[in-house]
């Protein structure tokens, strides 16, 4: 058995400080209010406050478990909530999505909710910063039990971290995440899926929701999006309201 606290604990450790959340945080840095979406255990959002951020910063996710983590800081607002229903409108300057969050979004609907909430959320001139791993590469093919991560968790004990693809239906991939002890022994099994959108239908869906792209980048350091690019990184902004 392994509670939701030790998986929201684990999670900070086997996804620790990284490329990607330099480049989410130099954005969270140059705006003043932030809206980190699918924001998890809080760590981007901590950062910046300890980086000097003054402005307005806001994390939802509808995790229990992790908002638990994130609010250990209370100067950062903690909304528990999924991306679907919120209902804020131009209040923030930048949304974002960091680590793959905005994969969550598995049916047209979900993610047109999502998108079209975030559109609302945006100040006009506003961004909407995220990424998402791009399917050309096929990542869930490396997600076996023999590509499994040893790790030492919170309470120091030796845990075995492993994936198996359950179903790849169309873009949309179910998966199970097994944690257990180096033994063999299964201590929690979470189940999954996640959508690979390619830039077409991304884009697409971004239109549909009032966006578009302003830039897009295929890694973290900004180098172009290629067809080879692990993530599609991409900055969006409101499109403009045409009038007729
Ligand atoms: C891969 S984690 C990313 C967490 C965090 N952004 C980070 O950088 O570590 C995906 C997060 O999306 C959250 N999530 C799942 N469904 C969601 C929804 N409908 N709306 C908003 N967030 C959601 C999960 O609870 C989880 O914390």
């Amino acid at each position: 058995m392994y509670s939701d606290a030790d998986a929201a604990a684990l999670y900070d450790i086997l996804n620790p400080w990284g490329p990607s959340d330099d480049f989410y945080l130099s954005h969270v840095m140059a705006s003043t209010s932030v809206l980190d979406v699918g924001c998890g255990t809080g760590m981007l959002l901590h950062r910046a406050r300890e980086r000097g951020h003054t402005g307005r910063l806001c994390g939802i996710d509808p995790d229990d478990a992790s908002l638990d983590r994130a609010r250990t800081r209370d100067d950062i607002t903690w909304v528990e909530g999924r991306a679907e229903d919120m209902e804020w409108e131009r209040k923030f300057e930048l949304t974002i999505m960091a680590s793959n969050a905005f994969q969550v979004f598995v049916t047209n609907d979900q993610l047109h909710s999502a998108l079209s909430a975030i559109r609302r959320a945006l100040t006009p001139g506003g961004k909407f910063v995220f990424g998402t791993r791009n399917p050309l590469v096929r990542a869930w093919e490396g997600w076996t039990p023999e590509h499994a991560t040893d790790v030492v968790d919170h309470r120091g004990r030796a845990l075995r971290v492993s994936h198996y693809v359950e179903s790849v239906n169309g873009d949309v991939v179910t998966f199970t995440e097994t944690t257990a002890t180096r033994e063999g022994e299964t201590l929690r099994v979470d189940a999954g899926s996640l959508r690979f959108l390619d830039t077409e239908n991304l884009d697409e869906f971004l239109h549909e929701a009032g966006l578009e792209v302003e830039v897009r980048y295929g890694d973290w350091s900004r180098a172009p999006f290629t067809a080879t690019s692990d993530n599609i990184v991409t900055v969006a902004r409101p499109r403009p309201v045409t009038v007729v």
